[in-house]
């Protein structure tokens, strides 16, 4: 069977069905639309935290924070846990410590203003669940895959891997730029990963979850 259509009269439904949002993350969904800033959106923010809250996970990465949008679903999925989070661009980054520090964070979650990739290269500590969010950010599929080798050696057994945009609006069928053969070439290794079990859930842009093997 195929997946259901999301028409606009679905995604209407759909829309509906999610909890509403507080003032800071509804807050930050207005200023995102605004200035076309790239977050998750609700549906996959509540997914996000769902899958950390059923998986118990207290100690989260994140590479790609942007304001910090998704940053907070994660840590709100968890109990007291922590967020360790790369951005690159210096005033997103201080958008995203304001932000965590309203939604009553600001202890819990660590921006790192760095390279993804060069940080994780020297990051110290296990993480329980790890939410790469710049796929679409590689400069080639060498450093997609050497990215997720760094954090697979971060991710204790029964860790969660989640990946977005992992359809790149469907460029997967047919790469025919750098990042959707990036993207594919992701998928493709997180699937076939002797480490990993894993799926593709088409929502929105694409979530990969996978769980590392005991
Ligand atoms: C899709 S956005 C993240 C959205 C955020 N996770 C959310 O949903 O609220 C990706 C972010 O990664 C940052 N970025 C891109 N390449 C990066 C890199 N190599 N290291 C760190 N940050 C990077 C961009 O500046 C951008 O803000």
């Amino acid at each position: 069977m195929r997946t259901v259509e999301i028409t606009d009269d679905m995604q209407a439904y759909l829309d509906g069905l999610v909890p509403p949002r507080d003032e800071v993350l509804a807050r930050m969904e207005e200023e995102a639309h605004r200035e076309n800033i790239p977050i998750v959106d609700p549906h996959e923010g509540q997914l996000l935290y769902l899958l950390v809250r059923i998986s118990g996970a207290r100690r989260i990465l994140e590479l790609g924070t942007a304001t910090g949008y998704s940053g907070i679903w994660l840590l709100r999925g968890t109990n007291h846990g922590n967020l360790t989070t790369y951005e690159l661009d210096h005033e997103r980054a201080e958008r995203a410590r304001a932000n965590f520090s309203a939604a009553g964070f600001g202890k819990q979650a660590l921006v790192i203003e760095e390279n993804a990739k060069d940080g994780l290269e020297k990051l110290d500590g296990r993480f329980d669940a790890c939410f790469i969010d710049l796929l679409n950010s590689f400069k080639s599929e060498e450093i997609t895959r050497r990215v997720l080798e760094l954090c697979l050696e971060r991710l204790d057994p029964g860790a969660l891997l989640m990946a977005d945009n992992a359809l790149r609006q469907g460029e997967v069928l047919h790469p025919d730029n750098q990042q959707a053969r990036n993207v594919r070439h992701y998928n493709d290794l997180v699937a076939k990963h002797p480490r990993l079990e894993s799926v593709v859930i088409p929502i929105r842009d694409g979530l990969s979850v996978a769980r590392v093997k005991d």
